[in-house]
């Protein structure tokens, strides 16, 4: 029986309940208070059916997805069984960018189906970037008028695309996403990523950067040195009516400031960013990030909202840790260690391996599975029990196409599921791959194409190659030039 991720408690009684096929089992369900753990629940077969007892209304739903995957494995029939099942991590994630290049709607649906049937519970939509300002924002037209068009695309390779890329969700197309995912049990996390990977930012609002230069929406990836101006009052005006805007759209529990690769180059000569500082009496700019990521934080406790941002932004080490969990990209930075290993909420999102735009070849099907996300070195066991959840990114600056998308997050996303709801205790990988090949099947029928088996767990040499040639992507005349000139 193929289960994924499997249930903590599997108990198979002997026999088999028989329904007649193309009907439905009979299922009775109710929440208990007899089970205390979040999100858990128990589920029976025997002769009289199915029984399902949740802790609460999400362990009623993943019984019953748990119920849905039994039925794929059988037809007119289901074991007696015993299952009870509760998950190792409250937050499991997925990220798509849909910045670099743009999933409509209806995508975007597909990817939220397919991460659904493995139990991810947060959908971290990456909405603002370099390359593209991707949502209707009524109170400044201009992010999208402006920031939404690059006026070409230059990722890598010399594949120029000399037409313009225009694209933005409207509101009504993400209310309708958040619904989706909330049929779902699936919070949706809108990032808005400030101080840096903001040029479609200035690009539609110059006056907002340190030098006010009018500058375009970035064709190439790259970390860029125009970052928002904080000595501006009008940015953190600007930075909070986006917020109120974005909250009334995506109505859970938490906010992401992004925060990442923000070189501090403008801030350090900018008269109004120094001015700032002094008056804060801060000693840097790293310090003035932490200001404010807190003033941020502070804004959106008001609301109710807790803010997730990157690990970066926490190096200045003045973030207030009531409100804030740290999205842990960047391995082992001396914040983050001191951060979860001082029993701060932590979200693994370890770019090697779970970022899975990188090929198959540098992060194997293998690597994601068996990765431990508690086992960090430098983590302390307080730092392993800070950690909250994992979560698995989809950078798409060299992913231009819907199909492209898939064969990249599946299966490695079932991985990233079997850990997120399992943890590693368990790990069986032979058995993993049986479980991958049934359910890469059930994807294709949903409009998923997962990556081949061939792609699974690649050769050495190939292995070689694919590095070389991922790694390529970013030689472009452009992006070896940046290199050169630093962060230009
Ligand atoms: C990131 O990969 N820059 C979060
Ligand atoms: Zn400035």
């Amino acid at each position: 029986m193929y289960l994924c991720p499997e249930p903590k408690v599997l108990e198979l009684k002997g026999g088999y309940y028989y329904f007649t096929v193309g009907e439905e089992p009979k299922v009775t369900s109710k929440i208990t208070p007899m089970l205390s753990q979040k999100e858990s629940y128990r589920l029976t077969i025997d002769a009289k059916g199915v029984n399902i007892e949740g802790a609460d209304e999400a362990g009623i739903y993943y019984a019953k997805l748990t119920l849905r995957q039994l039925l794929l494995n059988h037809r007119g029939c289901l074991p007696y069984l015993y299952i009870y099942d509760e998950p190792e991590y409250s937050y499991r994630g997925f990220m798509i960018d849909s910045c670099r290049h743009f999933f409509t709607v209806d995508e975007i649906k597909k990817m939220i189906d397919g991460a659904s049937l493995f139990k991810f519970n947060k959908f971290h939509f990456h909405l603002s970037d370099d390359q593209g300002f991707r949502v209707e924002i009524e109170s400044f037209p201009e992010l999208t008028a402006v920031g939404s068009v690059r006026p070409s695309s230059d990722f890598g390779r010399g594949e120029n695309d000399k037409t313009p890329y225009a694209h933005y969700y409207t509101k009504q197309e993400l209310k309708e996403i958040v619904e989706y995912c909330k049929e779902r049990f699936i919070e949706v996390i809108p990032e808005f990523d400030v101080p840096g990977h903001t040029t479609a930012v200035i690009a539609s609002y110059p006056e907002l950067s340190c030098t006010g230069e009018k500058i375009e929406p970035k064709t190439t990836a790259g970390i860029f040195s125009d970052i928002l101006c904080v000595g501006n009052p009008d940015t953190i005006k600007m930075i909070y009516s986006v917020v109120d805007e974005l909250c009334e759209i995506f109505t859970g529990k938490y906010f992401h400031i992004g925060g990442d690769e923000a070189p501090k180059k403008r801030w350090n000569v900018c008269p109004k960013c120094q001015k700032k500082l002094k008056e804060l009496n801060l000693k840097n700019s790293e310090e003035l990030h932490g200001w404010l990521v807190n003033e941020i934080s502070l804004y959106l406790k008001k609301k109710g909202k807790k803010a997730i941002c990157w690990n970066e932004a926490i190096r200045g080490g003045n973030v207030e840790k009531d409100n804030v969990t740290v999205a842990w990209w960047l391995d082992r930075t001396k914040a983050s260690l001191e951060w979860a290993n001082g029993g701060n909420p932590t979200i693994i999102e370890s770019f090697t391996p779970y970022y899975v735009d990188y090929p198959y070849g540098m992060h194997s099907l293998k690597n994601v599975y068996l990765y431990n996300p508690r086992k960090i070195r430098g983590l302390t066991s307080l730092g392993a029990s800070s950690v909250v959840g994992i979560e698995s990114p989809v950078w798409t600056e060299f992913i231009r196409d819907f199909n492209k998308l898939t064969e990249k997050c599946f299966p490695r996303w079932l991985a990233v599921a079997d850990t997120a709801w399992n943890g590693n205790d368990k790990k069986n990988f032979n058995k993993f791959l049986k479980t991958v090949a049934f359910f890469c099947e059930i994807l294709r029928e949903h409009g998923i194409i997962a990556a081949p088996e061939s792609e699974w767990n690649i050769l050495p040499h190939n292995r070689l190659s694919q590095t070389v040639g991922f790694l390529k992507n970013f030689l472009s005349k452009e992006t070896v030039t940046q290199f050169l000139n630093k962060d230009e």
